[in-house]
């Protein structure tokens, strides 16, 4: 029987996971594949400490550059994060004729372009489905299985501890404090979650997705990103009585010559599909204009799931191997590039839903210069909910909006809070809600 030999450099959550998946179902995997894929060498900083598998002897390294530079080794899978000395494993391994099998994100979301593009240099395969959605396969499903389409729009949850924290602070009223304490202590969180909870992780995953979708090169700062960081419990309470729930949505949506990418808090409506999506689930939702809606859902990240992902992309290279080819499907997911370039559109420039939360005095004429403000900016008022407090004078005063312009609502806010009668900065939080979008100005 054939054999693909493959060298994994980290062996933390993910590579051991790899190594068990390989050990477990190597037996399945041949009968599908029809070849064995075969782990020749692991590297690791830390070859001592025990990871519950059984690895046999001399297969473990401190050194990389061994598996690198072995010539019996087809594949690469890098495991370690971060861009260095990430970056320079996948490109020597590339150059030494490796493919190359890779989770990270962060790379690729800012030198995915380099890197994909000494991929086609070296003739090699550079496969990447385990650093977006985990073990759902959601890199094939946009680059093959819905080929067809043109992406109307894509709506991801796609980061586990954001949903996490999000879905606690809904379900138990607790403050984003105690959830992402309660995540820490489960092991959700990482010890410094600051890419979490800051939105950075699902900006990457969004940059992926974005390049996949409308074919622009994958980049960080063409993605608007707003963290789950000052989120008020009260406006988590707010939303629920209206209706939603807060998630952190990472939207991709095709605007013509332009494309929208953004990351941030949004009240999604009740019977959405994505609002049931909850704890450290993942999910995306993909509109494609011959397809029609579909929905994606499963486990974003975690040992197991993310490992299957990573033995995904060994046994297509594997198959590719043996058939002699590399390259056959476009590693951002188009050969030639859009025919209808894009840019990526300044978040000023959106238009959106939005949820409002001001306090205000209350009395008499308060709604009305709110109302003047919103209005002289082409803002229309959906919804006003006040809730009443007999020991302050100053209430929590609570609207939706149409459809407005980013850049009129951020005016609208910095003149609001100028007004006598209100107390510091108004909550702003988008909203995605389709009954809502019938008074674009
Ligand atoms: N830290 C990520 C999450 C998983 O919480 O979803 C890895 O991308």
């Amino acid at each position: 029987m054939d054999k693909i030999q493959i060298g994994l450099i980290g062996l933390g959550t993910i590579g051991t996971g790899v190594a068990k998946t390989l050990l477990e179902n190597g037996a399945l995997l041949e009968d599908r594949l029809g070849f064995s894929l075969s782990l020749k060498g692991i590297a690791d900083v830390d070859i001592t400490r025990d990871r519950g598998i059984a690895i046999p002897e001399g297969m473990l390294t401190t050194d990389a550059n061994m598996l690198i530079n072995d010539p019996e080794i087809n594949i690469i899978i890098e495991l370690i994060g971060g861009t260095d000395p990430a970056k320079t494993f996948i490109l020597n391994a590339l150059k030494k004729g490796k493919h190359v099998v890779t989770a990270n994100k962060a790379l690729l979301a800012s030198h995915g372009k380099q890197l994909f593009d000494a991929a086609q240099t070296y003739g090699r395969d550079l496969y990447y489905e385990a650093a977006v959605g985990g073990g759902i396969p959601i890199i094939k499903t946009l680059r093959e299985a819905l080929v067809a389409n043109n992406y109307t729009f894509i709506y991801g949850i796609l980061n586990g501890t954001c949903n996490y924290i999000l879905t606690e602070m809904g379900e138990k009223g607790s403050s984003f404090a105690e959830a992402l304490g309660q995540a820490k202590e489960l092991g959700y969180a990482e010890a410094d979650p600051t890419l979490d909870i800051e939105g950075i992780d699902a900006a990457h995953k969004l940059a992926l997705v974005t390049s996949l979708a409308y074919g622009v090169p994958p980049d960080m700062k063409g993605v608007y990103v707003e963290g789950i960081t000052n989120l008020d419990k009260l406006d988590v309470t707010f939303a629920r009585e209206l209706g939603y729930k807060v998630k952190l949505l990472a939207l991709t949506i095709d605007r013509g010559s332009k494309v929208e990418a953004r990351v941030h808090p949004t009240l999604v409506p009740f019977n959405y599909l994505l609002s049931k999506v909850d704890g450290v689930f993942n999910a995306f939702y993909v509109r494609g204009d011959i397809v029609d809606s579909t929905l994606f859902y499963g486990r974003g990240a975690g040992m197991m799931p993310t490992a299957s992902a990573v033995v995904s992309d060994l046994a297509d290279i594997g198959r590719n191997i043996l058939a002699g080819i590399a390259g056959r499907i476009p590693h951002l997911g188009y050969r030639k590039g859009s025919s209808v370039p894009k840019r990526y559109m300044p978040i000023d420039d959106i238009y959106t839903n939005y949820y409002l939360r001001i306090n205000a005095l209350d009395k008499p004429g308060v709604l009305a210069k709110v109302a003047g403000i919103l209005g002289e900016r082409d803002i229309s008022i959906v919804s006003v909910m006040q809730k009443g407090s007999e020991d302050t004078d100053f209430v929590p005063v609570v609207l939706l909006t149409h459809e407005a312009k980013e850049s009129n609502m951020r005016s609208a806010v910095q003149a609001i809070s100028k007004l006598s009668e209100v107390s510091g900065m108004p909550v702003v939080i988008r909203v995605e809600d389709r009954r809502l979008k019938n008074k674009k100005p």
